[in-house]
C-alpha cells in the first residue's frame, strides 16, 4: 500500500483540494484508494459522500475524532488539518511514501511553512531525508509580484514547488459537487488541468510505480 499527506500548518492553503484531487487522480488509475480525513471540519469526509456514484470511486474514511492508519486499500490519501498534535503529525508521517506541502502567495503561509517545515524536519524519515516533500504553489495568479514572490521563498527553503496552480473558481464549485478537474471533460477544465502536469509527473513513480 502506498500513502501521502497533504498537510501545512495554515488552514485554506488548499489541503482539502488538493487531497481530493490526488485521490480521484488514483481512482481514475485504476487504484483503489481512500481519503481519509483528519480534520474536525470533515471537508474531505463530506467530499467522499457527495461524490457522484458513477465516478471512479474514492472510499471517504473519517478519522477527524481518532487517529488511526488505514488499511484494504492500494492507497490512501491522508487531509491532515492545519492545527495537529505533534505526536499524531509524526504517526501519520511515518506512514506515509510523500509529503505534499501545498502554499499560498502569502507572507503568512511562508511563515506558517517555515514553521511546519521546522516542526517535521526533527521527524526521523525526514531528517533522514528518506521521506520526499514536495510543494504546491496554491492559487497563484499570473505573473504576479506575489507568485514571483513565492516561487523564490519555495526554492530558497531548498523545496521548488512541483506545480503551481492558479487561481480558479472551479475548484470551489467541484468541491461542492463531489468532483475534480480530473473529472470533467471541458476545455476550462482540461486548460487548468496543465498546471498538475508537473506534480503528476513526479509523483507517479512513487505512487503509480
Ligand atoms: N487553486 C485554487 N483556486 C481557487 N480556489 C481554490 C484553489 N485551491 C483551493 N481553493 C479554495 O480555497 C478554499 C480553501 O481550500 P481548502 O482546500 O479547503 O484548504 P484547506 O483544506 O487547506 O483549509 C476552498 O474554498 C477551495 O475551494
Ligand atoms: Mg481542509
Amino acid at each position: 500500500m502506498i500513502a501521502v499527506a497533504v498537510a501545512n500548518i495554515k488552514g485554506g492553503s488548499g489541503k482539502t483540494t488538493l487531497a481530493t484531487h490526488l485521490a480521484a487522480w488514483l481512482a481514475h488509475n485504476g487504484v483503489t484508494v481512500a481519503l481519509a480525513d483528519l480534520d474536525r471540519q470533515r471537508s474531505a469526509f463530506a467530499w467522499t459522500e457527495r461524490r457522484p456514484r458513477d465516478l471512479p470511486g474514492v472510499r471517504g474514511v473519517d478519522l477527524s475524532r481518532d487517529w488511526a492508519p488505514v488499511a484494504g486499500v492500494d492507497a490512501v490519501v491522508y487531509d491532515i488539518p492545519a492545527a495537529m498534535k505533534r505526536k499524531d503529525l509524526e504517526e501519520v508521517v511515518n506512514q506515509v511514501d510523500a509529503l505534499i506541502l501545498p502554499v499560498l502567495p502569502s507572507a503568512f503561509d511562508e511563515d506558517g511553512t517555515r514553521r511546519f517545515l521546522d516542526l517535521v524536519s526533527e521527524f526521523k524519515p525526514i531528517r533522514k531525508r528518506r521521506l520526499p516533500i514536495f510543494t504546491v504553489a496554491n492559487r497563484v495568479r499570473g505573473r504576479t509580484v506575489a507568485a514571483r514572490r513565492l516561487e523564490t521563498f519555495l526554492t530558497e527553503l531548498e523545496f521548488p514547488p512541483s506545480a503551481t496552480l492558479r487561481d480558479a473558481a472551479a475548484y470551489a464549485a467541484m468541491a461542492g459537487t463531489g468532483r475534480t478537474l480530473f473529472d470533467e471533460a471541458d476545455p476550462r477544465s482540461k486548460d487548468l488541468l496543465r498546471d498538475w502536469v508537473p506534480l503528476l509527473r513526479t509523483i507517479k513513480p512513487l505512487l503509480l510505480g
